[in-house]
């Protein structure tokens, strides 16, 4: 399994980088938004930070639009996965592209058919949102269980990308779910290194360390 980060914040990603865990980074519309940066320059510093795909999303709502936005927004860098949300005139667009080489991913997935069609179409990466659903009184973990399980039935390539991740929680259930992917928000990333135990443990070792001469 591999983790991605979830934000356009630089700092975040940065010293989530320096961690060594981190394997790619997933960004939005909204998300850029909150930075107040130009899309394009934000995703091209994400890029010199962190080695990995890097998820920039398209905002254009009808088939030819998506097309000609995606190989824009492919052709900033090699790294840049496209985002294309699930629409049919969205399906239509990803088949193309993904005939074309450029990776997708399959962004606002809530069931497991939309992540089956996203995969039909050639998508790279399907993103069940699994927070968003938990909001709405569904249980988000399923989606990504069956999206995981009905691709490894029918050999289909596309990867299943857990995102609106909200907690530790929701890292350790997409993992034994089978998900290749999950992407989180930089604060579910460093609650997950921090256990009290750890911290008692620490502070317990270095008081004993104390009482004898440093190595
Ligand atoms: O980037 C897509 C997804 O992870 C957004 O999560 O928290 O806005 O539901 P959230």
């Amino acid at each position: 399994m591999r983790l991605f980060l979830d934000t356009a914040n630089i700092d975040e990603i940065r010293r989530a980088a320096a961690m060594g865990v981190i394997s790619g980074v997933t960004t939005n519309p909204t998300l850029v938004a909150r930075e107040g940066v130009d899309y394009r320059a934000r995703v091209l510093e994400i890029c010199d930070v962190v080695d990995g795909p890097i998820s920039a999303e398209c905002i254009s709502t009808e088939a030819d639009d998506i097309v000609a936005e995606a190989r824009r927004v492919a052709a900033w860098h090699p790294n840049v996965v496209v985002k294309v949300p699930l629409t049919e005139p969205g399906l239509a667009a990803i088949r193309r592209l993904s005939a074309e080489g450029i990776r997708i991913n399959t962004t606002l997935i809530f069931s497991a058919n939309q992540a089956l069609l996203a995969a039909l179409a050639g998508a790279a990466y399907v993103s069940p949102f699994v927070g968003r659903l938990d909001d709405a009184g569904e249980d988000g973990m399923t989606v990504v269980s069956e999206a995981v399980r009905i691709f490894e039935l029918f050999h289909l390539p596309t990867q299943v990308l857990a995102a609106s991740i909200r907690s530790p929680r929701h890292v350790t259930q997409a993992a034994l779910a089978g998900a290749h992917v999950a992407t989180l928000p930089a604060s579910v990333l460093f609650q997950m290194v921090r256990h009290s135990l750890t911290d008692a443990g620490i502070a317990r070792f270095l008081a004993d360390a104390a009482t004898y001469s440093p190595v």
